[in-house]
């Protein structure tokens, strides 16, 4: 089994895998507008931004994870700021439990590694987070709560 960059001829793959993830997380499958805008964004993507890798052998794919990189000013816990979010890991449910994912999630552990990042956070679901434990990720209480703004209120401001 080869972990390479994901490539345009992955498109589909993604949006089924990211379905596989998102139904986690949502509790039932996307609905057909949310495939929609899935299918366009994957078929418009330039494949470079976030980092997306799929595991992949003889020319099938397993299963994909990706990272977002972003650089903040240094803090105690991060003093290089540069800080890394893991999202999107899912693999096919036929492929699950032969350590594709804990091998997918080393690559993309190494790239962080390799990116000096100084702090990866990520949100793992209930079949997620054991593995994540596994390499040393806890669950950290944040004391300045996560304050969100989504788009449909953004528009609406009045700037
Ligand atoms: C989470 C997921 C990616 C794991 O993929 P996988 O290829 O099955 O993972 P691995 O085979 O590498 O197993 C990794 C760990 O997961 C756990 N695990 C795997 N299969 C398991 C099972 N049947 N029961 C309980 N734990 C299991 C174990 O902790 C395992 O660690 P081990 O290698 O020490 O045994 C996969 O279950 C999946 O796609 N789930 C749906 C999408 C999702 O929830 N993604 C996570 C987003 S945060």
């Amino acid at each position: 089994m080869e972990i390479r960059t994901a490539l345009p001829r992955d498109a589909a793959d993604l949006v089924r895998l990211r379905a596989i993830m998102l139904e986690q997380v949502i509790g039932g499958p996307p609905s057909p507008q949310d495939m929609k805008i899935m299918e366009d964004y994957f078929r418009d993507w330039d494949y470079e931004d976030p980092v997306c890798l799929v595991a992949e052998e003889d020319g099938e794919v397993f299963g994909c994870i990706s990272s977002s990189f972003n650089r903040l000013f240094p803090s105690p816990k991060n003093p290089s700021g540069m800080q890394a979010e893991i999202h999107n890991l899912a693999v096919y449910e036929e492929h699950r439990g032969k350590g594709i994912g804990r091998a997918l999630l080393a690559s993309i552990l190494r790239e962080c590694r390799e990116r000096n990042v100084g702090r990866i956070s990520l949100y793992a679901t209930g079949m997620g987070r054991p593995l994540y434990e596994s390499f040393g990720f806890s669950h950290e209480v944040i004391v300045c709560p996560e304050m969100r703004l989504y788009y449909r209120d953004l528009a609406g401001l009045d700037l």
